[in-house]
């Protein structure tokens, strides 16, 4: 609910499309997969603080963007039952609302105030970003090997799983072990998540 109430609040610009694009795009309940992952990691470490409610906001920010720029990519004409943004505004508002929508995660992770998350969360979504680049290289390749593929899935959706539960665990203060461990688990259960997907 707290997560809600917070994406709620990020529509707020003074440019009213911005508001038009954010209310259509954070509004129709995407699974929240990402956010309950990082609520789950961080109280597994004992956190008591709030920042698990703005991490959350952050990775569901950094997923739409990537959802938003993946239908361009895709050229899809609908996501989450509704049609896509890239549909319903073009490609060029589209792209650029990905853009803003990330801008924003990234000013949301440096307020939290610890560098290390920011560090994670960069090195997630540059993977996320190497994943989606190589589905398109092998786009319609029917011959793909098990061990491209498990590469390809391992970048474009684990990555951000992994990042999920390592920045709770960063925010929660764990020792670099179970950093590690946390990593390792939002890493396989994100490469679960993509296989039944
Ligand atoms: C869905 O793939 C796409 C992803 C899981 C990742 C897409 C990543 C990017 C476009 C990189 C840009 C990132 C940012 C932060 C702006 P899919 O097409 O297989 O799944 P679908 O059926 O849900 O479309
Ligand atoms: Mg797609």
């Amino acid at each position: 609910e707290l997560v809600e109430r917070e994406i709620v609040a990020l529509r707020d610009s003074d440019i009213p499309l911005v508001r038009e694009i954010a209310t259509y795009l954070l509004g129709n309940g995407g699974k929240r997969v990402r956010p309950a992952l990082v609520a789950l990691c961080a109280q597994a470490c004992g956190y008591r603080g709030t920042g698990d409610v703005d991490l959350g906001v952050i990775v569901e920010c950094i997923h739409t963007a990537s959802l938003v720029h993946d239908d361009i990519v895709d050229g899809a004409k609908v996501r989450r039952g509704q049609e896509s943004a890239n549909r319903v505004w073009g490609n060029r508002l589209a792209v650029l609302f990905g853009d803003f929508l990330y801008a924003k995660s990234l000013a949301m992770s440096v307020a939290l105030g610890k560098l290390r998350l920011v560090e994670v969360l960069t090195d997630a979504t540059s993977r996320l970003v190497e994943g989606e680049m190589l589905d398109v290289i092998h786009n319609g390749h029917a011959e793909l090997d098990m061990d491209t593929y498990m590469d390809i899935i391992d970048r474009k959706t684990a990555s951000l799983f992994a990042g999920c539960a390592q920045a709770a665990a960063v925010l929660a203060d764990t020792s670099p072990e179970q950093e590690a461990a946390l990593a390792g688990y939002g890493h396989d259960v994100g490469l679960a998540f993509q296989l039944i997907d």
